[in-house]
């Protein structure tokens, strides 16, 4: 009842939005409907007169000017819009005559049929307004928002927005999970589906990126294993200058943007460059990888802890800042990235440090793909069955006990 316009009786009405900072609106009435009104007139700065000879004391609380008495058709006077919200048919029906003769717009809530004017159902998320009338019925009006707006929220529905001259561009920093778009979260997906160009990584859910609406512009910097600083600073000044020109930027990275993904040197340098960022959490291969193997990382009896090293720099290397004889010397169970180059490096220098030779061991290449393999051995054997196996990356190698559990 009062809300919800739209077409009735075949007329067809008049949708608007309006802007009521500051503006004078009168509420004739103070129980529960005049209450949840405010709420709305309230977030939207109207400067508002509740006029009620009894009132609901949540609106004792609030940000309005309390007339305490019977209404008179002289309230209404100056108001841009008024709300009749009482619980008699006659004193809605004098508000509305009142408002009616000073060519001001009435809302009543008793009666849509006799209103001018109708309160939509809505909802407000991030930057969009959702306003939905239903030929005079309200639930349905209400259930087709709530429709709208769990498909907004969840992402079924993109919402992409439409540029305008004055926008500011941003980047978000999107963690995409090891690729498999299933495991892509919400929040990063509905950065990608509101993205003017998407910069990508060779890793992640790049499955995505066809579904993208052609006009959305997709740049590859997939380095490769080990890429150079150089790339980076591209990549920096890449994102940098599409924010600049106001896009709204995802950088696509697989994983978690700030696991082993140099995530944190590409919000640096947004931030020096003054573009605002956000990042978006993903789920790394570091536990998933494990996880999608059917390998526990912890568990009660075998080991209380994982470590996650990268393996891109082989031990005694001058760049390595790994200590792989404390490792050695732990029952952690060792989660390593980038490992598959110096992997037979690592397992002497492992052996060396005191692990057993015998000690399980697992490689999972391309977890959550399709092509998704897991290849175990004992630490001892590893390199060799790496190479009779031809193992390529992206890969995560693990070793520790807790491999013996995924039989
Ligand atoms: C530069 S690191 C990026 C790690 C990423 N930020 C993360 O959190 O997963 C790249 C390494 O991640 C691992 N990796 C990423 N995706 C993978 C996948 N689907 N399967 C196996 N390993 C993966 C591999 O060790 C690969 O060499």
């Amino acid at each position: 009842m009062g809300g919800d316009g739209g077409v009735e009786n075949g007329s067809v009405r008049y949708p608007v939005f309006v802007e009521l900072a500051g503006r004078r609106v009168v509420v004739v009435g103070g129980g529960a409907v005049a209450v949840r009104r405010l709420t709305d007139l309230l977030a939207a700065g109207a400067d508002v007169t509740v006029i009620a000879p009894s009132y609901d004391p949540a609106i004792a609380g609030l940000d309005v000017t309390i007339e305490h008495r019977e209404f008179a058709p002289a309230d209404v006077d100056g108001a841009v819009l008024v709300l009749a919200c009482t619980d008699s048919s006659r004193v809605n029906a004098a508000v509305a005559a009142a408002a009616e003769r000073r060519g001001i717009w009435c809302i009543r809530a008793d009666d849509a049929s006799r209103s001018r004017a109708w309160r939509p159902a809505s909802a407000q998320i991030d930057d969009v307004t959702i306003a939905v009338s239903a030929a005079g019925d309200p639930t349905r009006a209400a259930g087709l928002r709530d429709a709208i707006e769990s498909q907004l929220r969840n992402g079924q529905l993109g919402g992409r927005r439409v540029r305008r001259g004055e926008d500011s561009g941003r980047v978000v920093l999107v963690g995409g999970g090891p690729g498999d778009p299933d495991l892509l979260t919400l929040r990063g997906y509905r950065a990608l589906l509101a993205a003017d160009v998407v910069v990508t990584d060779r890793l992640g859910p790049t499955g995505l990126l066809e579904l993208l609406p052609p006009d959305v512009e997709v740049i590859d910097v997939g380095k490769t294993p080990g890429g150079h600083s150089a790339e980076q600073q591209a990549i920096n000044q890449l994102i940098i200058d599409r924010a600049g020109r106001g896009d709204l930027v995802v950088r696509l990275k697989g994983g978690d943007p700030f696991v082993l993904g140099r995530g944190s040197e590409e919000v640096d340098a947004c931030l020096e460059a003054g573009i605002a960022v956000e990042v978006v959490p993903g789920l790394t291969s570091a536990v998933s990888a494990a996880t999608l193997a059917g390998i526990p990382l912890t568990e009660r009896g075998t080991t209380q802890h994982f470590t996650v090293v990268s393996g891109h720099v082989p031990p005694g290397d001058d760049r390595s800042s790994v200590d792989w004889a404390l490792l050695a010397a732990t029952d952690a169970t060792l989660v390593m990235l980038m490992a598959v180059a110096n992997l037979r490096a690592i397992a002497a220098a492992l052996i060396a440090g005191g692990r057993e030779a015998s000690t399980p061991a697992a490689i999972v290449e391309n977890a959550s793909l399709p092509q998704q393999r897991v290849i175990t051995a004992t630490l001892g054997e590893l390199a060799d069955v790496a190479d009779a196996q031809a193992v390529v990356p992206p890969a995560v190698v693990i070793v520790g006990d807790v491999v013996r559990l995924s039989d």
